[in-house]
């Protein structure tokens, strides 16, 4: 195990945030966490996981040892009657990963094409895109206890996976529902996830733009292929996201609000345009991105931390590689938004991305 010191973090965060790691180490494989519970030095530091950065704001030098996931391996690992079993390494790629079941026979994770990030960092926001969960293609995942130096596994319901949630988000006895119970964050490192993805295959439609898509090519639902599905989600994508390869980002910053049905009808009587779904339980959700859009934030800026003028809901790094936006700016941009949305329509937006 090497302990590398004062290692860049901007080519490790999508934002292109410029930072330093003081103490960082390369995790290839579990023995690697066993390794620095091992350490004298290390064990008792404070921890950070890193994985593709996707999903992170730096707003300073990142003091706590940085772990960063390099796990790696995609395989075939079981079948069930309904359902192929595909294990992955918790640092591979999220987009090589869809690609690769695709090539090999395995679909299912169309939907889920382009979104920036590591597998090991799927489950943690239980990511989703186009009517498609993690969760509704997860299998089990394996993790190591940074506490007791133990692996263990979890299955779908251990993980508590809500929208954008799950136990890897919390802390021990503060679950997101309110009531105590079973966190894992800044406990559990994610080392191997499986997905269970289904031997009958059949499209995940109903989503506006699939559908748009769909009525152009003259195509029917029984006609389609895994391939051409992937093939739209990646093309709406790239007209609606910035790519984090070329424009700094994390993705959509905000969560979608849910409201009350009666919090919902209060406002549409102000706001009779205003973007929303029903959910099956009777609350509704909001679309954020709306919410910012008609306070009239796209293309707005703080330093060089701006609104996307195509989405709303991303925030980006205007200053490119050379001139990089600071995680101060972001921030300062992200509560700007949040007060003014609080102010005309008196919801409060949370952010999406985890801050250090
Ligand atoms: N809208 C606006 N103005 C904007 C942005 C959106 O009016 O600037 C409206 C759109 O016209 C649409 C609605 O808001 O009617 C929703 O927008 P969109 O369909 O683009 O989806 P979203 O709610 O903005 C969510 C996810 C995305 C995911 C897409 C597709 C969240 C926070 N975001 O975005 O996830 O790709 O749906 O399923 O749930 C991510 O988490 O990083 C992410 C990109």
């Amino acid at each position: 195990m090497l302990v590398e010191n004062n290692v860049p973090l901007q080519p490790h965060n999508t934002f292109g945030i410029v930072a330093k790691a003081a103490r960082l180490v390369r995790v290839g494989q579990a023995s690697d966490l066993s390794a620095v519970l091992a350490d004298a030095s290390l064990r008792d530091a404070p921890k950070f996981v890193l994985g593709g950065g996707s999903n992170i704001v730096i707003t300073g030098d990142v003091k706590p040892l940085v772990l960063k996931i390099e796990i790696m391996g995609k395989r075939l690992v079981a079948q069930t009657p309904k359902a192929w079993i595909v294990e992955s390494g918790a640092g591979e790629d999220w987009h090589e990963l869809v690609a690769w079941t695709l090539e090999n026979g395995f679909p299912g994770l169309e939907n889920l094409a382009m979104i920036p990030g590591t597998v090991g960092a799927s489950p943690v926001q239980n990511i989703g895109a186009y009517g498609v969960e993690l969760q509704d293609r997860f299998e089990s995942l394996d993790a190591f206890d940074l506490d007791t130096g133990k692996t263990f596994t979890l299955d779908a319901a251990q993980c508590a996976f809500g929208y954008r949630d799950s136990v890897f988000k919390h802390a021990s006895q503060a679950l997101g529902n309110g009531s105590a119970g079973f966190g894992l964050a800044g406990r559990a490192v994610i080392t191997r996830v499986r997905f269970a993805l289904p031997k009958v295959w059949k499209p995940v439609l109903g989503y506006a733009d699939l559908e748009r898509k769909m009525t152009l090519s003259g195509a029917s639902a029984a006609q389609l292929t895994p391939a051409q599905l992937f093939g739209w989600v990646c093309e709406i994508r790239r007209a609606k996201l910035p790519d984090p390869a070329r424009i700094g980002n994390a993705g959509s910053f905000f969560k979608n609000p849910t409201v009350s049905a009666e919090q919902c009808a209060d406002i549409i009587a102000r706001e009779p345009k205003i973007v929303h779904y029903k959910l099956a339980d009777g609350t509704v959700k909001l679309a954020a991105g709306w919410l910012i859009d008609a306070c009239g934030w796209k293309g707005k800026s703080v330093g060089n931390a701006a609104v996307y003028d195509k989405q709303a809901l991303v925030l980006i790094n205007k200053g490119g590689v050379q001139n990089p936006v600071t995680g101060g700016e972001v921030m300062t941009l992200a509560k700007a938004i949040q007060t003014s949305v609080y102010e005309r329509f008196g919801i409060r937006l949370e952010p999406e991305p985890v801050v250090i």
